[in-house]
């Protein structure tokens, strides 16, 4: 499997890594085939993304998606973060490997889920729920993949 030069530099220099204590929203998301978690946690000025950082306890493609991601968010208005695609992810990446693109989807959700936190708390409507994929229960992350994508050995 062989991954882009720059998805290499985001798993070995992962940018944005860690908590906001002073979080305006957090959102939290696993895989259920894989085990793998992330958390993003966001600060928010005038409805943009002002400060975000993640934490992902996963496979390399996720913590390099999950890197990119918080670059990508930074800046944006509320509505355009919660619009990234896991194509626009793999995109900025220079590309995923077919096996690996779900791995993409977990950061995006993540970010929706922060976004949606951060609007509820303040008592505003959520604008990401009903297209967070890992909220579907029909939603499978492997779904277009082989059964190894994730390259566990089945017991
Ligand atoms: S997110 Fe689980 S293998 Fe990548």
């Amino acid at each position: 499997m062989l991954y882009s030069d720059k998805v290499m530099d985001h798993f070995n220099n992962p940018r944005n890594v860690g908590v906001l204590d002073d979080a305006d929203g957090i959102g939290e998301v696993g895989n259920p085939v894989c085990g793998d978690v992330m958390r993003i946690s966001i600060k928010v000025a005038d409805d943009k993304i002002d400060d975000i950082r993640f934490q992902t306890l996963g496979c390399g493609a996720a913590i390099a998606t999950s890197s990119i991601v918080t670059e990508m968010a930074r800046g944006m208005s509320l509505e355009e973060a919660v619009s990234i695609t896991k194509k626009q992810v793999a995109d900025e990446l220079g590309g995923l490997p077919p096996a690996k693109m779900h791995c993409s989807v977990l950061a995006t959700d993540g970010l929706k889920k922060a976004v949606d936190d951060y609007l509820v708390s303040h008592g505003r409507d959520p604008i990401a729920a009903g297209t967070i994929a890992h909220d579907d229960p029909d939603f499978d992350p492997h779904a277009e993949e082989h059964d190894d994508a994730c390259d566990i050995p089945e017991e």
